[in-house]
């Protein structure tokens, strides 16, 4: 069985050869595919989501095939007290392929273990995103050759529990070339054990940053992985990216966001020529028509 469950599952080959499917995938949404006839996929989310649900249930749609769903844990019978192992054993037995968002970091892992058919982890914790991480680097490739040239990317905001730039941190490990620029204050500094010790570090977002990188990757302050609220408000502005700050940006370069977003990103910024994160999250669909066919190959 081919799980993704972990970002380390798909090595630089099969990263192009996703890329290079996501973009099939773009070019046959308008009439959609035949995929996944006869399939039916299981979409298990246990925490809150707008585009990873939703994109992955429309992937499927547009695939020719169907899903299940449980969307909140409260209407599962987890709520009742069943574990995630016996969840999972049942609902993959009604499937073809689980899509699985949980809280907790060795979640999707230990679905992976259990289940009777494939797991694609649609987020796990505050460590995992591989999707996102797949969908994002699609997204950079639309205009950089990542795979030839590599990427200058500033990662900004939540380093600590941004699953979705852990994930793409990782992505760009895998493939090579890139150079990376984290600011974020000492309290959401990424983890060592993502970092390769050559990135650039910053307490705050400059101009000099922003002149300098192709890809500004902003996220939002984890709010629900704080332990306290006085935690979260010490942190919760400390990089934000404002109408005036972006002007130090080159043309060409790329605003990405995983979404949502609270403040970290001024609305007026939408209508700028760099601004990408409602098409990156419009790429959410044909990235996950080409990751659930992976799986099932
Ligand atoms: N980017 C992302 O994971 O968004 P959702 O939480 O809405 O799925």
């Amino acid at each position: 069985m081919k799980h993704i469950v972990s970002i380390s599952d798909l090595g630089r080959d099969d990263l192009k050869k996703l890329v290079e499917q996501s973009a099939k995938a773009k070019k046959m949404l308008p009439i959609g595919t035949n995929d996944l006839s006869g399939k039916v996929i299981a979409s298990v989310f246990l925490e809150p989501s707008t585009r990873t649900r939703l994109s992955f249930e429309a992937a499927v749609a547009r695939s020719g095939g169907q899903c299940i769903t449980v969307s909140g844990g409260q209407f599962s019978s987890i709520s009742k007290g069943e574990t995630l192992e016996d969840t999972i054993k049942v609902i993959s037995q009604y499937a073809d392929a689980v899509v699985l968002r949980q809280s907790e970091n060795d979640g999707a892992v230990r679905a992976a273990g259990v289940s009777a058919c494939p797991v694609i982890n649609a987020g796990a914790g505050s460590a995992e995103h591989p999707t996102q991480a797949v969908l994002d680097l699609f997204t950079i490739a639309e205009r950089f050759d990542v795979f030839s040239a590599g990427v200058k990317i500033a990662f900004v905001g939540d380093l600590k529990y941004g699953r979705t730039v852990l994930s793409l941190a990782q992505v760009l490990q895998t493939i090579g070339g890139a150079q990376v620029a984290l600011v974020a204050p000492d309290e959401l500094a990424m983890p060592k054990k993502y970092t390769t010790g050559a990135e650039q570090t910053h307490h705050q977002l400059t101009p000099e940053v922003l002149a300098w990188a192709d890809v500004v990757y902003m996220t939002r302050v984890q709010k629900e992985r704080f332990n306290s609220s006085e935690a979260y408000n010490a942190v919760k502005d400390s990089c934000i990216l404002t109408h005036e700050l972006a002007q130090n940006m080159r043309p060409d370069a790329m605003i990405l966001h995983p979404l949502p977003r609270v403040n970290e990103v001024e609305t007026n910024i939408d209508t700028m020529p760099q601004a990408h994160y409602f098409t990156q999250a419009a790429n959410g669909v044909p990235v996950r028509m080409a990751l659930i066919n992976w799986a099932l190959s």
